[in-house]
């Protein structure tokens, strides 16, 4: 049987959701609007111009479509010259050696990020190579938590959605995979991923016995 792992990108293969946090907490400054760390929880996953959405809720003042679309582009700056320096030292400790591990074992791997620098930061990383298909964020009509984005990766891989078994970080990607039909392993606490049907502190804790467990 076809059997597949998609993980998403950022806080699940390396801590890009550190950088995100930091690109919008400069956005949110210059346009007045509270923002911590709790409310950056409810970003996870979340793609750009919803977060900039949720984010401008909070904001004394009212911005229209091409104003929007600006602010948008100037978080998206803020994130690209955090992420100039990433190498593959970043990459999650034992997130390398899981890869080989399935590959080995005959698992086919995927990328699911709604997020359009995810092909500079995998580059970056140098892990391009390492997955057989790596979802197109531009390409994709439904944010998470639609389902869509893990269902496209499945079907470019060929597997079906119930022996795929996806790894996220966020409440809203958690529920996106579990909306495909595919046990979730959660990176994080229970408590904030409680749809997930295992969890880890850390994806290089995943072993393959757990995803063999999932996938039975
Ligand atoms: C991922 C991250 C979010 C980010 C989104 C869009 O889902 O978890 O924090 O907002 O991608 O990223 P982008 O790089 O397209 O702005
Ligand atoms: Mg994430």
């Amino acid at each position: 049987m076809n059997r597949a792992v998609i993980f998403d990108l950022d806080g699940v293969i390396t801590d890009t959701a550190e950088f995100h946090f930091q690109a919008w907490l400069q956005l949110a400054r210059e346009v007045d609007a509270p923002f911590d760390r709790q409310m950056n929880e409810d970003l996870k996953g979340i793609d750009r111009m919803t977060s900039l959405a949720r984010i401008l809720a909070h904001s004394p003042h009212r911005f229209d479509a091409q104003q929007r679309d600006g602010l948008a582009a100037r978080k998206n700056t803020h994130y690209q010259h955090l992420i100039e320096g990433i190498t593959p030292q970043d990459v999650f400790p034992g997130v390398p050696a899981l890869l080989s591990t399935l590959q080995t074992s005959g698992y086919r791997l995927g990328v699911a990020s709604v997020s359009k620098n995810a092909a500079v930061v995998l580059e970056r990383l140098a892990l391009t190579s390492q997955f057989d298909f790596i979802a197109d964020a531009n390409r994709i009509q439904n944010p998470k938590p639609d389902p869509e984005i893990f269902l496209t990766v499945a079907k470019a891989l060929g597997v079906e959605p119930r022996h795929c078994v996806g790894v996220e970080d966020a409440a809203a990607g958690v529920e996106a995979i579990r909306a495909a039909g595919m046990p979730a392993i959660g990176v994080g606490p229970r408590s904030a991923l409680p749809l997930a049907n295992h969890w880890v502190d850390r994806t290089g804790d995943i072993r393959i016995n757990d995803i063999e467990r999932l996938l039975v």
